[in-house]
Formats: structure tokens, sequence, C-alpha cells
């Protein structure tokens, strides 16, 4: 019987790992840069850290189970959540802002299809507390910089504020269960079923007409005043919606302005509660959403004081994705540079010696394992892609010297055995 992967999983090969490690390495350096540090938190939580906001329903979308002591767990389906969490458990008497970034696997019950996994990653932050225009500013902009910072070019930043329908549809009394269905739809951008699901429910014409023509709303920030126009007489909706305005003045100072307004972004997950984002690249297809996030206020709805954070998650799988649909070049870390060869039996151990020698000397050194035979030795090299092979010959080692050869060239030379880590630093440095 073969045993396979669970669905909706993957394996990653190294060189898919190099192109990963080069893309999580570039955001880490730019969210440290912003002033974040890194957290982690488990794999697996109280089942309750879930359900308490999205209600039970969230079950059908998660991985729960029972442990042997009886308890409720649940693999992670996200980190907002878990963030919290640690906030509360840790650091609530910490200064605020307080900057904290993770990268690190989620997993929910999808139904797996392109770019939809089980098990994916995600590289995120949650900036907890000191809520303000400029707070969510430098966040988009960070988002944006991550981006920039990869190579990746064709995707589109859409941002929007959830208290400008949210308002209306409090003032109109609508109520909760209903609000979410709307919301839903919304998050879908199926206007249609939306117009459907407008129409059954007991809501004014014309708040009908201002809904649906708000989520076709997008454009730059003039469309602020076209907004401002349709939305009347509400005042919550009003203040969203100044709010929105404060927070595109501010990107501007932040250097981002490649944005789109649109008020037809929901969010799946319903903690959110004001300004909310999502990245999309177009040619991923269904799973175009590399990125989402927003000011949300969990920390409350865990039982602690009100405070507002902002924060996003990359779909890291997807980020992955969209490069290599963009033929992006990504560099590649961490291959050997350098192959030891022994060019007979007893030039095995001498062969380890100086494998150590170069590697303690800082350089990326393989060696022959396998007692291969001599013919085998310079192909085994090349496949490991190194850029030099040291020959070990037992005459050579004689006179305290071995042969060097370029891999690329063919060119060899005798190199002083004592000079060698220095020699190949230099060749190496100068590549
Ligand atoms: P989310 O939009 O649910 O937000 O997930 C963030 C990103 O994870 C999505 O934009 C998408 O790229 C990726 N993603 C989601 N589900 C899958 C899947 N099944 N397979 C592959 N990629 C997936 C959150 O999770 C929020 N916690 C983000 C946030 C942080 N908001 C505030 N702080």
């Amino acid at each position: 019987m073969e045993i396979s992967r669970p669905r909706g999983t993957r394996d990653f090969l190294s060189d898919e790992m190099k192109q990963r490690k080069y893309v999580e390495n570039t955001f880490r350096r730019v969210f440290e840069n912003y002033g974040y540090g890194e957290i982690k938190t488990p794999i697996f939580e109280d089942l309750s850290l879930f359900t308490m906001k999205s209600g039970e329903a969230i079950k059908e979308e998660i991985y729960h189970f029972k442990d042997k002591g009886e308890r409720d767990l649940a693999l992670r389906p996200e980190l907002t959540a878990p963030v919290s969490r640690l906030y509360l458990n840790e650091l609530q008497r910490s200064p605020k802002p307080i900057k904290m970034y993770y990268f690190g696997s989620c997993f929910r019950y999808e139904r797996p299809q392109a770019g939809r996994f089980r098990q994916f990653w995600q590289f995120g932050c949650e900036l907890i507390g000191g809520r303000s225009p400029e707070a969510e500013a430098e966040v988009i902009a960070m988002a944006a910089h991550c981006l920039n910072e990869i190579g990746l070019t064709d995707y589109e930043f859409h941002i929007g504020n959830l208290g400008i329908i949210r308002s209306l549809l409090n003032d109109a009394k609508i109520p909760g269960d209903e609000q979410g269905q709307i919301m839903g739809l919304v998050d879908k951008g199926d206007v249609e079923e939306l117009g459907n699901l407008l129409n059954s429910m007991d809501i004014s014409v014309s708040l009908k007409e201002i809904l649906l023509k708000l989520i076709e709303i997008k454009g730059h920030n003039e469309v602020i005043d076209k907004v401002r126009s349709i939305i009347k007489k509400c005042e919550g909706a009003f203040k969203a919606l100044d709010d929105l305005e404060d927070l595109l003045n501010h990107l501007e100072t932040f250097g981002f302005t490649n944005y789109i307004v649109n008020l037809g972004i929901a969010r799946g997950l319903d903690y959110y509660s004001g300004m909310v984002f999502e990245i999309y690249v177009h040619g991923l297809g269904a799973q175009k959403q590399i990125s989402g996030g927003g000011t949300y206020n969990l920390i409350e709805i865990f039982g602690g004081e009100p405070v507002e954070s902002t924060g996003f998650a990359f779909g890291f799988d997807r980020v992955m994705e969209a490069l290599k649909k963009q033929n992006a070049e990504i560099p590649v870390e961490g291959h050997v540079d350098v192959f030891v060869a022994p060019l007979s039996g007893n030039m095995r151990k001498e062969s380890f010696k100086i494998v150590q020698d170069l590697r303690r000397n800082g350089i990326s050194a393989d060696v022959d394992l396998a007692r291969k035979k001599v013919k085998k030795l310079l192909s085994y090299a090349d496949h490991l892609g190194v850029k030099y092979a040291v020959l070990v010959g037992a005459r050579d080692i004689e006179g305290g010297k071995v042969t060097l050869k370029n891999m690329e060239s063919g060119n060899q030379e005798l190199v002083d055995l004592d000079n060698l880590p220095i020699k190949l630093r230099d060749e190496l440095e100068m590549d």
C-alpha cells in the first residue's frame, strides 16, 4: 500500500524551499526594519479561541479534536486570535503600540484547489494598540514594501472601511444575522445574489440602492466625495468615510499611492471593525487574494480592555505562486560552493579533514560520503552545482597541496593546503 500525503497538503523539495526561504527572509527583513519583533504561538489552541467570536459554525471549517484529557482543541486557522490571546496572557502592561510579526502554518478544512490548501503558511503582523490613521497607513505601506522588495509588480491593493456599510445597516436596524448574510455576499462580490437577498429582506428601496451603488465604487481618493454624496445622512458612515479619507492622506505621506478604494471588501473573518484591505493578483484566478487584513478589536471580545489593533497576513503560498506566474527571478540561497573529492580510497580521511576546515572557515562545502568511484565524483559535483571541486590526490597531499578545479571554466591549479580556505574565499567573493 502506498502511503500518500493527506488531502490539501504538500511536500516541498529543497529547490522550492530555497525560493521560499528567500521570500521569507526578505519579508523578515522588511518587517524588522519597520520595528516588528517575531513571535511564535502554538500550532493548536483551545477551540473556544476560534468559536468565541465566529460562533459554532466555524467548526465546519477548521480541524478540531479532543485530546486524551478530553480538552477541545483546534489547529489554528489563522494567527490574529492566537496573537490577541498572547497579548492578554503576557503583554497587557507593555507600552503600546506593540509590533509583532509571525510566520507559521495554518490549517483550514476547505475543499482543496489551486492556491487553496488545508495546510498553508501565513506571514503576517499585528500592531496592537494605538489605533490611528498613521498606524494603519504604516501597516499598509509595509505590506506594499514587502511586495516591492520581492519584485512582485502585478498586484492590486484594495482598501475599504467596513464602518460605512455596517453603520448604514445598523442605522436601518437590520438584525445581526441578516447583516452577516449581507456582508457574506458583499465579501463574495456577488452583486446579483446580493440584489436578490436585499429584495427578500425588509429593507427600504433607497438603502438597497445605496448599498448596491457603494459596493460597485472603485477608484482612487477622488471617489471619497462620490461616496459622501451617496450615503446622505448616516452619521456613523460619514465618520467611517472621514477615517478612510484620513488614512488615504496619510498613505501619501508614507509614500504609497498605488491603491484602489473598494467599499465592497467585507473580509471573511468577522472581527474587523474599520479599515480593511485585500491584495489581489488576478493571474491566480479564483484564489487571487494574496493578503488580507484590517483594524479589529478582538482583545475586548476575549475579555480584555478595548484595544484597537491593525494587522494583516500574506498567504505565503499564494505570494510564491504569484511570483512564479509573473516569471520573477527568485534568487536562490544556500547552494553548496565546493565539493571535496578524494581521488583514492586512502584519501578519504584527508578529504574529511579538508572539508571540515573549509566549513570552519565559513565556506559551504560537501564531500564524498558514498565512496563513489573517481569517475563518478565530478559528475556528482556537477549535479550539486558547485563552483569549485577540490581534488585530493596522494601525490599532491605529500607535497602539502591539492588541485582546485573551477567547474565552470574547467581550469585547474595546484594550491597549498594551508592557503586553500583563503584562496577559495577570495575566488568565491569575486564570483
Ligand atoms: P485571511 O484573509 O483569512 O486573513 O487569510 C490571509 C491570507 O491567507 C489570505 O489572503 C490568503 O492569501 C491566505 N489563505 C487563506 N486561506 C488559505 C488557504 N486555504 N490556502 C492558501 N492560502 C490561504 C486572516 O487570516 C487574518 N488573520 C489576517 C489578519 C491579520 N487580519 C488582521 N491581522
